[in-house]
């Protein structure tokens, strides 16, 4: 654990490069020319986006329902990640959040830098995820808090500006919750399993969950960049509140990325590495990334539902068969995240390799 109580390099917001104005980013953040983003030959993809599903669906009448639940179900199969519309949680609220969020960003430096982050939790300001020395850096900064589990929560940790932060930063985690659990009882039923499972597999009232408020500065050299490099999501899923004026996120589907344009006051969802190992791989947890721009900023709130920390996780027996064995060892998420943490994101470098055992 000692490599984790600090940085290996002084930590520069990626915010205050940008601010100076520098046509040129400093060499660490520039990417080997085969994981750069290739511009151009996103913009024509967009078209065949990843499926929007009205939650509304889920109140209706049971035809409707089954519906809705079939589409998130295929959607957690087919692409990892969905958008949700008619979700419950109120637009103003998510206009809000984003204010405040924006907010903090914008304070000047030290009010950010008062909150700098360690690898040992992440919580706090920060800019890098993972600590090998001269690792090639993204192209972003973010604050990481963690909402839950209820023992877990330190408001010392969270930023106590922009004035009503702290306040809208509750509310809006207690609506993702309360979404998180409505997708999990849909994704339990649909695999046949009881409407609860997932949510006791995964610790009851003990889960964790996080918050990412990522900052993506505007960038002078986009095209050499990532504003965060492929990675998947380590926990259960995570629901992104993203800017539906400034494009970033791409989702791998096939050999391609695809980029993601959420329609206005839009969740999008996707299945955690986690589901992928208690679904026995029925769902996937689908590599993401998020490119940067030259022109415009980008803000975006992640969402992290997580199991509780030390449970040993692994495929449900429910869905091991002869046919299918189970496709991942049992480890705790704490084991499974410090890999993560140790590494910065890497593709889908700890579930896809398991896979083949
Ligand atoms: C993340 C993430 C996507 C985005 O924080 O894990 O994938 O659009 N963010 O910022
Ligand atoms: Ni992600």
């Amino acid at each position: 654990m000692d490599c984790l109580q600090k940085w290996p390099e002084p930590v520069v917001p990626v915010q205050a490069l940008s601010e100076s104005g520098a046509a040129v980013i400093p060499e660490r953040y520039v990417k080997p020319a085969s994981e750069r983003p290739s511009l151009n030959s996103t913009a024509d993809k967009i078209i065949v986006g990843i499926p929007t599903i009205d939650l509304g669906g889920l109140a209706e009448g049971t035809a409707e329902c089954r519906a809705t639940m079939r589409a998130i179900s295929d959607a957690c199969r087919d692409w990892g990640f969905f958008q949700v519309v008619n979700h419950g949680v109120s637009h103003e609220l998510m206009e809000r959040i984003q204010e405040v969020w924006r907010g903090f960003f914008y304070l000047p430096m030290e009010a950010k830098t008062a909150y700098a982050n360690t690898p040992l939790t992440y919580e706090g300001y920060g800019s890098r995820v993972g600590v090998e020395k001269g690792a090639i850096l993204d192209w972003g900064d973010y604050y990481f808090l963690q909402y839950l589990p209820q023992s877990a929560k330190n408001y010392d940790k969270w930023p106590s500006m922009p004035i009503s932060i702290r306040d809208t930063t509750e509310e809006y985690g207690r609506e993702m919750v309360k979404l998180c659990g409505i997708l999990m009882k849909v994704m339990s039923l649909s695999l046949g399993l009881d409407a609860e499972f997932l949510h006791k597999a995964f610790g009851g009232d003990d889960v964790g969950a996080c918050l990412r408020a990522n900052y993506y500065p505007k960038c002078p050299q986009p095209d050499l960049t990532l504003g965060l490099s492929p990675h998947s999501d380590p926990g259960v899923m995570t629901v992104l509140l993203a800017d539906d004026q400034v494009k970033g996120l791409q989702v791998r589907k096939g050999g391609e990325w695809i980029t993601v344009q959420p329609l206005p006051h839009a969740f999008i969802v996707n299945v955690g590495d986690q589901i992928q190992v208690l679904s026995n791989a029925t769902y996937k947890s689908v590599e993401h990334r998020v490119v940067v721009n030259a022109a415009e900023e980008r803000l975006s709130l992640a969402f992290f539902y997580n199991p509780k920390h030390d449970l040993l996780l692994g495929p449900a027996r429910e869905l091991v068969t002869p046919d299918r064995p189970p496709l991942y060892p049992c480890m705790t998420y704490s084991e499974y995240r410090l890999q993560i943490r140790k590494n910065g994101p890497r593709g889908k470098t700890l579930v896809e390799p398991l896979k083949a055992l």
